[in-house]
């Protein structure tokens, strides 16, 4: 068999590469810290069986149309909304994704973007730097408490019971919300079940968790913040596109709302002229939920196992259902 063609949409260490050369023929684009342009990647899906996407890659139908050769698409990423899964079905074209081995690394930056929104240690830190910090007083920089308080965790997928799991050292009560029951997690968290508007009204911190689908495009608007507690802390650590940013800035200036922690914008990257980011009550992150050395080449490895699989062996790891 001709070794399967592999376009790599970014410059990912060759030592990770390397132990499969005899099975594949990579082509890489060459730089790690910006896309490949589109008319490049164009070119070189043509030429390809496979692809390792990143999700600055969008796939659309006419993307598949036009690149019927393709088998597989390994998305360097848990989510997919890059990527038009229907499309990529009717064409018999398999996508991946990397679950699982981020579910940790990515509740990890998910708590501390809580903590440091709640504690405010962001601004504290600025204080610091811009020499304000003239002496001590009873509420300088006073922040919301963590422990004791209660979480509302909307999306209870892999990561959304691991950031659970990191709530209850910290004493929190948790409640969540999601499309399906979770009577496993119920039980071990422990964790409470509540249908979405209880969870906006009782918690002190709501967490999205949740996939960008058509459906719940949007779904942290105006009248989601309104139900919220006027104190209540909102962390967003999954996609943008589920949130009305325009809201959120309304909520966050007139006091809807406390503050926000937010690690994914509608349009990403996103510059420091954007309205959130002039916000002392908002903590934003440029999307590192999953960024820590191990768990990137953890995800690199996962998507080289699902290519394995698929062309050498008894089918892809994780792929997309
Ligand atoms: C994911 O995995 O979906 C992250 O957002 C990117 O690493």
């Amino acid at each position: 068999m001709k070794k399967p063609v592999i376009y790599v949409c970014r410059k990912l260490p060759e030592s990770l590469l390397e132990p499969y050369a005899d099975r594949f023929t990579f082509r890489m684009w060459n730089r790690e810290d910006s896309p490949v342009p589109r008319d490049v990647f164009l070119s070189e899906s043509k030429q390809a069986d496979g692809l390792i996407t990143m999700l600055t890659e969008k796939l659309d139908a006419a993307f598949f149309e036009i690149n019927p050769q393709l088998n597989i698409i390994a998305n360097l990423a848990v989510g997919y909304d890059n990527i038009d899964i229907r499309a990529a079905k009717d064409c018999n074209v398999t996508v991946t994704n990397t679950p699982d081995v981020l579910s940790e690394t990515t509740a990890d930056l998910t708590f501390a973007l809580l903590m440091a929104t709640a504690r405010r240690i962001v601004e504290a830190s600025e204080v610091i730097k811009q020499d304000e910090w003239k002496v001590w007083s009873p509420f300088f920089l006073a922040g919301n408490d963590i422990h004791h308080r209660t979480i509302g965790i909307v999306g209870m997928g892999r990561i959304g019971e691991t950031v659970a799991k990191r709530a209850r050292g910290f004493d929190m009560q948790v409640l969540y919300h999601n499309r399906t029951r979770k009577p496993e997690a119920e039980k071990q968290i422990p964790a409470t079940y509540v249908e979405l508007d209880d969870l906006l009204r009782q918690s002190d911190f709501v967490v999205s968790l949740i996939p960008a689908t058509q459906e719940t495009k949007g779904m942290f608007n105006k009248a989601a913040f309104e139900k919220m507690k006027r104190d209540a802390i909102f962390i967003n650590a999954s996609r943008g596109a589920v949130v009305n940013e325009a809201d959120l800035v309304e909520a966050l200036q007139s006091g809807v709302i406390k503050a926000c922690g937010l690690d994914v914008f509608e349009n990403e990257p996103i510059g420091s002229d954007h309205p959130l980011v002039a916000l002392k009550n908002v903590v934003c992150l440029p999307h590192i939920g999953s960024a820590s050395w191990q768990t990137r080449k953890d995800m690199i490895q996962l998507c080289l196992d699902n290519l394995d699989g698929y062309f050498y062996g008894n089918g892809a790891k994780t792929p997309v259902e």
